[in-house]
């Protein structure tokens, strides 16, 4: 019989303090709900103290995902304990996340405690949040540069507390496998009451190890396993969901290990995340990457096609990658493009978010001669990232060369009033985003700019993602057409009003 492994995903915390990425409550739904279809056992929804916005999006979690434990992260601090609980009291299954620094170096540097006040401390919050919550799970920050001893005896006294997941952290990316997975055998053979709770491990990239290192942590009693879809999280990020449940998959000859996980929505998931918080996917990357099912090489290419196991270890379909069917053109109808959606898996679509996005395939297909799949979810993804429109674009319009100085003029609509704005810059794009300041009355950074082709071809649809900031905080907008200015155009505004829903209205600035 094989063993059944906990996933717990902390894209929605860990992966959220990537730098740039800022997502807003409803974002973090759309995350949440795509993680109860993928099947994760635990989310991590936030960081409840961190900002009221964290509050927030924590609470509204926990109150709409349905048979997933919601945890919030907390420091073993009574203020950090209080507010987590506040946050993820109405779950079906709560879980308060508590931690704190087991490691010399944090606790002579950063804590300026010794192990005995650790350890104290440590115990009396997870006895504080054992009176709100049954399910506690106590982390040892830095554990992996912790002393084993310490690590023992904190975690023998944090069970007898009330802990139901001991997490064993490797914070900074430092360990290695084989040593990690000592570590977890360890602490299994020399916490006396390790039998109560879930070993849980939480483990960081910043050697390229933490999908090794989570593996090995499994392979020696680790129960759950923590990690963030595409690899996402603070500085080089968490081990990836992905890799670890297709490494799982692909190994079970040697893991012998099951799980929940819904394999055919890593794709989509993926997907959804990364468009959502406009990190990119390298394109080599493992399981998700552009090229992670692509073979370049004639001698590849020949095997394959004799048969498909010479260098396919899993199939696309595996992991959600549907084949790109050329399924509608200029004359389907809305059913059937509402039966593909189903058939691509957007089951919870709105019928408003169906209809805007019929809208936006029509005319796609209006200038394209085969739509895709691919193109389908770019629509998608597009539609589902769309906030309120403060402003909405009429039309634009660019003179550009190599010897003339590029301008735009742009016409947003406001409350059904037409605005009208011009601007020079350096190029095309430049300028339209310059003019779409001037009309919008809102000024940001641009900070980051991406552009890739859907699908191949003249006529591919292009896909452009920004990162702008404004007053410290990031927003990442979403822009797709046949022409890369009007995706351009797109996402800029799109982020624009993305400023304008959070900060309110009053950063706009009358003309
Ligand atoms: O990396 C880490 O140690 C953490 C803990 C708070 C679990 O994210
Ligand atoms: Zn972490």
């Amino acid at each position: 019989m094989s063993k059944i492994i906990k996933i717990f995903d902390t894209t929605l915390r860990d992966g959220e303090q990537t730098p740039g990425v800022n997502l807003n409550i409803q974002e973090k739904l759309e995350i949440a709900r795509q993680l109860e279809k993928v099947g994760v056992d635990v989310i991590e929804a936030g960081f409840a103290i961190a900002s009221p916005g964290d509050f927030e999006a924590v609470r509204t979690v926990a109150r709409n995902i349905k048979g997933v434990t919601i945890a919030s992260l907390s420091r073993a601090v009574e203020k950090d304990i209080d507010r987590a609980w506040e946050a993820v009291k109405d779950a079906e299954r709560p879980r308060i996340h508590t931690f704190i620094a087991t490691s010399d170096i944090h606790m002579k540097y950063k804590l300026k405690m010794t192990e005995e006040e650790v350890l104290e401390r440590a115990v009396a919050c997870v006895r504080y949040a054992k009176k709100y919550c049954e399910d506690i799970e106590f982390s040892a920050e830095d554990a992996s540069r912790s002393r084993d001893e310490f690590l023992y005896r904190i975690f023998e006294e944090v069970i007898k507390a009330g802990a139901t997941v001991i997490n064993i952290p490797d914070t900074v990316g430092y360990a290695a496998p084989a040593e990690f997975g000592k570590l977890i055998r360890g602490i299994r053979e020399n916490v006396a009451n390790i039998n109560k709770v879930d070993i849980s491990v939480h483990c960081h990239n910043d050697l390229g190890l933490a999908v090794a290192n989570t593996l090995a942590a499994m392979e020696n009693g680790a129960t759950q396993l923590e990690c963030t879809i595409n690899g996402l999280g603070e500085r080089a990020g968490n081990a990836a969901m992905e890799e670890v449940i297709m490494g799982i998959n692909t190994r079970k000859d040697f893991y012998n290990i099951t799980h929940k996980i819904d394999t055919t929505q890593i794709y989509r998931t993926s997907k959804l995340v990364s468009s959502l918080t406009g990190v990119n996917v390298q394109p080599n990357k493992a399981i998700v990457g552009a090229n992670a099912f692509a073979h370049e090489s004639g001698i590849h290419q020949h095997g394959v096609m004799a048969e498909k196991t010479t260098y396919e270890i899993m199939t696309p379909e595996s992991v959600g990658l549907t084949q790109n069917k050329m399924i509608l053109g200029k004359l389907s109808g809305r059913h059937a493009f509402e039966e593909r959606l189903k058939e691509l898996g957007y089951t919870t679509l709105t019928s408003a978010e169906i209809q805007s996005a019929f809208g936006k395939f029509k005319s796609l297909a209006d200038k394209k001669k085969e739509v895709t799949d691919r193109d389908i979810e770019a629509l998608i993804e597009v539609e589902v990232s769309e906030v309120a429109e403060f402003f909405e674009l009429e039309s634009f319009q660019i003179n550009s060369g190599n010897k003339v100085i590029a301008t735009s003029t742009v016409n947003l609509i406001r409350n059904g009033e037409g605005i009208t704005e011009a601007a020079t810059g350096d190029g095309p794009v430049d300028a339209a985003f310059n003019a779409m300041e001037r009309a919008a009355g809102v000024s940001v950074e641009l900070e980051a700019y991406n552009l890739r082709a859907v699908t191949e071809g003249k006529d591919a649809l292009g896909e452009v993602t920004v990162r702008v900031s404004k007053n410290g905080k990031t927003f990442v907008g979403r822009g797709v057409s046949t022409d890369v200015i009007e995706a351009s155009v797109k996402a800029y505004l799109n982020a624009i009003n993305r400023a304008i829903a959070d900060f309110g209205e009053g950063i706009i600035k009358a003309g």
